[in-house]
């Protein structure tokens, strides 16, 4: 068990989720004890959590929801920490991107009043090993190009991280004393194409788009973040195609997307 984590209570909210479940999981096999929030959580799909290694012994599940103040209260109380993990997730880019500004400026505003150190981890689309039983946002995108559903890709640009970083990310800020600020968890930026190249190449069985949205027009290019900070912390981020791969093989694991054999496999 690690010294710094030693009996430290923390809170992670959204705990079932995509995110919040690999948290949780990383934060019990460091040795903390976790209180998982979720808005129901005798929920089935919550039961994953129970199962972790660690949490008999160490997790809790509180119920929480974001819009109400007194149960967050009852979650955060006597904590050393808070990972605040829980959001609504829209597809709807506009609604989302303004919400998460907003929620994010509120946070920081608030956190200065009180005189609350606040630490901020940005990740880009999401992706990798689930241990939730259901499907979040950005691993149904994968889902619907791998099915075959979606019929032809945007000429853009994406950036991606693996979910495990994601939970290193969070751990790694929170246990440096040094740190502040906004740390941005950005392991890969590519072409659309690329990506779904990408995919092809680790599954040709499947029926993946080869058509882009925006044929005629020359291909927008990549351009470039810094994760200087989180580098400097120690992160190393999992290859891309590592983590594709692992996307992949949990939605067929789940039932998510059909198991289809490569035809060398047959
Ligand atoms: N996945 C990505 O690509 C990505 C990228 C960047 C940032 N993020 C952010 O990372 C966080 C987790 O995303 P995720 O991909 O792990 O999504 P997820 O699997 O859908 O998890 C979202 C969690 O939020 C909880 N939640 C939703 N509405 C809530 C409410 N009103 N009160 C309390 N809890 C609520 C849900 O819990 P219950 O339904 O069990 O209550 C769920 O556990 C979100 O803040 C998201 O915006 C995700």
């Amino acid at each position: 068990m690690a010294e710094a984590a030693a009996e430290k209570l923390v809170c992670v909210t959204g705990a079932g989720g995509f995110i919040g479940s690999w948290l949780v999981k990383e934060l019990l096999q460091r040795g903390y004890v976790v209180r998982g929030t979720a808005r129901d959580p005798e929920d089935p799909k919550n039961a994953h959590l129970l199962a972790l290694d660690g949490a008999q012994e160490r997790l809790s599940l509180y119920h929480a929801d974001v819009l109400d103040y007194m149960s967050l209260r009852r979650a955060f109380s006597l904590c050393d920490g808070v990972f605040h993990v829980a959001s609504p997730v829209s597809n709807d880019p506009n609604w989302y991107c303004y919400a998460k500004m907003v929620a994010e400026k509120t946070a920081m505003e608030e956190a200065s009043k009180r005189g609350i150190q606040l630490l901020i981890v940005v990740p880009p689309g999401t992706i990798g090993r689930m241990l939730q039983p259901t499907l979040n946002l950005s691993l149904s995108i994968v889902a619907t190009y791998m099915k075959g559903t979606k019929k032809a890709y945007s000429n853009a640009v994406g950036a991606y991280v693996d979910v495990r970083d994601v939970a290193l990310a969070h751990i790694l800020v929170f246990e440096d004393v040094s740190t502040h600020g906004r740390y941005l968890c950005i392991g890969h930026m590519l072409h659309q194409s690329e990506f779904l190249q990408m995919m092809r190449d680790l599954f040709p069985q499947y029926p993946i788009t080869t058509k882009c949205k925006d044929e005629n027009k020359p291909l927008i290019k990549p351009y470039k973040f810094s994760t200087q900070r989180l580098n400097a912390l120690g992160m190393k981020f999992t290859t891309l195609k590592e983590s594709l791969y692992n996307t992949v093989v949990s939605l067929q694991e789940n039932g998510h997307i059909p198991v289809l054999l490569h035809k060398s496999s047959l």
